[in-house]
């Protein structure tokens, strides 16, 4: 797996849209950390997302902020219905923040798939430009999602799909199959933070001597 900085990713920012609106964080646990968050953003810049796609809503704070970024965008984000997670305190958060959610202001430009993903079945959503995996973390739902994005993601050079939870020792599983299609796939690590990233016009640019 080809490591780069994230000076790396903030560099190719275009000029004049370095600004950004970013919540300051609550205290819930399974979402990016700021320097994550920043590096979305900045990726979401790169990739002039027209449509964004989420696996694993979550609490929905990732969401929102794609969303706010990136106004003319339409973002489409997946989770398991309520109930199907199999941890009662991450039903307790979701139930907590999706009711009061920045989510909910966000009008029709959100759209909530409701279903297990390993069943989602992404033909005639048309394509996306940045897709963030951050859903279920073992190898059979991460190969699943990352085979659907390769299949969804729009074929540009400044198109995104990046991964949460890479190097996380809760997750094995999930560093495991990424290190094993990085053969494959110009994967990048993002140091300091769990994130890979798949985006040719950033691969290109780290190339460069
Ligand atoms: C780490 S959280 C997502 C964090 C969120 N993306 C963010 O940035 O704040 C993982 C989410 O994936 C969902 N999930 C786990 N397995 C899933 C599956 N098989 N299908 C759909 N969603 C799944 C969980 O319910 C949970 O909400």
């Amino acid at each position: 797996m080809r490591r780069i900085r994230p000076h790396h990713v903030f560099a190719l920012v275009p000029a004049g849209q370095e600004r950004v609106t970013l919540d300051l964080p609550k205290q819930f646990v399974g979402e990016p950390l700021m320097l994550e968050k920043a590096l979305l953003l900045a990726l979401l810049r790169i990739s002039r997302a027209r449509r964004i796609f989420e696996f694993g809503t979550y609490l929905g704070s990732t969401t929102a902020m794609l969303s706010l970024n990136a106004p003319e965008a339409e973002v489409c984000t997946l989770d398991l219905p309520a109930g199907a997670t199999g941890s009662s305190a991450v039903e307790e958060d979701k139930k907590l923040s999706l009711s009061r959610a920045p989510l909910r202001k966000l009008d029709g430009r959100i759209q909530r798939l409701l279903c297990d993903s390993n069943e989602f079945e992404p033909t005639g959503l048309g394509e996306f430009d940045f897709i963030w995996i951050d859903g279920g973390h073992d190898e059979r739902t991460v190969t699943s999602d990352t085979e659907n994005a390769y299949r969804m993601r729009r074929p540009s050079p400044a198109s995104v799909i990046a991964w949460h939870d890479y190097g996380n020792s809760k997750y094995p599983e999930l560093t495991r199959y990424l290190e094993g299609i990085s053969a494959a796939r110009p994967l990048m690590f993002v140091e300091e933070t769990l994130m890979v990233v798949d985006c040719q016009v950033l691969s290109e640019h780290v190339a460069r001597p």
